[in-house]
C-alpha cells in the first residue's frame, strides 16, 4: 500500500505487529461510517501498541476538535469527567504543529494544562496527525503504555493514520457520490412521471374528450366530461408532486426538444408531417411555462391532425420581447371559429393560455386552413 512506503524508518517494526496493523487497517478502509472508522481507528492503535487508551480528535475548521471518539475509558468513568477535550494543551500544541509529539511525561511540557476531576491518570503519550489529502483531518492520541512508547510505536502508529486519512478521505468521496445518485434518482423519476404519466393521462382525457363530442346523450356526455374533469385535476396533483420532488437542478428541460417530440409522436398515426420552425434562442423558458406551452401545441395539434385533413402541420416557437410565441398551423379545409360549436379542446386551450398571463388567437377560413397563435409571458 502507498501509504505505508511514505512512512520512514517503518522497516524497524516487527513481521508481527506490522501484520496486526494491516489487518486491522483493512478493517478500517472497509468501514462505511465515519465515526465506526474513528472507533476501529483508535481500537487498532491501542491494541498494535499495547497502549491503555487511545483517541482520535476530529478538527473543526477553527482549529478546535470538534468530534472525539476514545477507547479505554468506561461510559460511566467518562461521564463522571464531563466534556470532552476540544483541543486545548498539549492536544492544542499537535494540533497548531501538525508532528507527531512523543512524550515520557505529559506533565513535563511546557503546554500541559493538566486532567479535569475524576480523569484516570495520563502520563506516557503518543499523537500523531491524521491527514485527510492535504488537509489536517484531526489526530490520533495514545496514553499510558507501560515503560513508555517507542520509536517503533511512533512509526507504527504514523503508518495508521496515513491508512485512516485515505479511509477518511474515501469515505467522504463515497458519501458525496451517494448523494449525487440520490439527486440524479431523484430527477429520472420526476422525469419519468412527467414525461410518460403525464403524457398518457392527458391522452387519455383527449380521446374521452373526443367521445364526449361525439355522444348525443346529454347525460352520458355530462359523465365524460366530468371524468376529463377528474383526469385534469389528477395531472394537476401529480404536477404538484413532480414539484417537490424534483431536485433544484432540473434546469436542463428544453421547450424545443419536448414540443418537437410531442408534436412528432402526436402526427406519426396519422400519415401527417410535422414542420418545425423553433428559434434556437428561446433562452431559459421556466418549467411551468414549458408545461403550458406543451399542452397548448398537444391541443392545437391534434386539432390539425384530426379536423384539418393537411398532409403538413407546422409548428413554430419563438421568443420575442418577454413572451413565447406559439403558432401551430395547418393547410387544411378550416372552419369559421365563430361559427363552430367548440369543444372543450379550443376553449380549455384558450382559457389554459389566459390562466398563464397569455393571449390566444385562432384565424382559420373554410378552405384556407388554421393558424393558432398564443402570446404567453416569459
Ligand atoms: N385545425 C382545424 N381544422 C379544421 N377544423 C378545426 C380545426 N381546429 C378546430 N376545428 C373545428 O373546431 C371544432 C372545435 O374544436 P375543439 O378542439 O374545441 O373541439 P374538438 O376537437 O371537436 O373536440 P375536443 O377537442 O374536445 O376533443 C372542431 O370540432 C372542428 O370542427
Ligand atoms: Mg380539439
Amino acid at each position: 500500500m502507498n501509504c505505508l512506503t511514505t512512512v520512514p524508518g517503518l522497516a524497524e517494526v516487527t513481521p508481527e505487529r506490522l501484520a496486526a496493523l494491516v489487518s486491522g487497517a483493512a478493517a478500517v478502509t472497509a468501514t462505511a461510517d465515519l465515526s465506526e472508522l474513528l472507533t476501529a481507528t483508535a481500537e487498532i492503535a491501542r491494541e498494535s501498541t499495547g497502549a491503555k487508551y487511545a483517541a482520535l480528535g476530529v478538527l473543526g475548521e477553527h482549529g478546535t476538535l470538534i468530534e472525539f471518539v476514545h477507547v479505554g475509558i468506561a461510559r460511566e468513568l467518562a461521564e463522571a469527567i464531563g466534556p470532552l477535550p476540544t483541543g486545548r494543551g498539549v492536544l492544542g500544541t499537535l494540533i497548531h504543529e501538525a508532528k507527531t509529539i512523543r512524550l515520557d511525561r505529559l506533565q513535563d511540557h511546557p503546554d500541559s494544562t493538566g486532567f479535569p476531576p475524576h480523569h484516570p491518570p495520563m502520563s506516557t503519550f503518543l499523537g500523531v496527525p491524521v491527514r485527510s489529502g492535504d488537509a489536517l483531518f484531526g489526530n490520533l492520541y495514545l496514553t499510558e503504555k507501560e515503560g513508555g512508547f517507542t520509536q517503533d510505536d511512533e512509526h507504527l502508529v504514523e503508518a495508521l493514520a496515513a491508512i485512516a486519512g485515505s479511509a477518511v478521505s474515501n469515505l467522504r468521496l463515497q458519501q458525496k457520490l451517494r448523494r449525487l445518485a440520490v439527486v440524479e434518482d431523484r430527477e429520472r423519476i420526476a422525469r419519468d412521471l412527467h414525461d410518460a404519466i403525464i403524457q398518457d393521462i392527458f391522452s387519455v382525457g383527449l380521446v374521452l374528450q373526443g367521445l364526449a363530442s361525439r355522444m348525443d346523450n346529454e347525460r352520458d356526455r355530462h359523465d365524460i366530461e366530468e371524468a376529463v374533469t377528474r383526469l385534469d385535476s389528477a395531472i394537476s396533483e401529480l404536477r404538484r408532486f413532480i414539484f417537490d420532488l424534483k431536485p433544484p437542478v432540473w434546469h436542463d428541460r428544453d421547450l424545443g426538444t419536448e414540443i418537437t417530440r410531442l408534436t412528432q409522436q402526436l402526427a406519426e398515426p396519422y400519415g401527417v408531417r410535422a414542420v418545425f420552425d423553433i428559434s434556437t434562442d428561446l433562452g431559459q423558458i421556466p418549467s411551468d411555462v414549458i408545461d403550458v406551452a406543451s399542452q397548448i401545441v398537444r391541443e392545437a395539434t391534434s386539432n390539425a391532425l384530426r379536423h384539418s385533413g393537411s398532409p403538413t402541420v407546422e409548428i413554430g416557437a419563438e421568443s420575442r420581447a418577454g413572451f413565447l410565441i406559439l403558432t401551430i398551423a395547418d393547410r387544411g379545409r378550416g372552419f369559421d371559429p365563430a361559427a363552430v360549436k367548440t369543444g372543450l379542446g379550443l376553449s380549455s386551450l384558450r382559457s389554459r393560455a389566459e390562466k398563464a398571463g397569455g393571449d390566444t388567437t385562432v384565424q382559420s377560413r373554410p378552405g384556407r386552413g388554421t393558424t393558432v397563435r398564443v402570446l404567453l409571458p416569459v
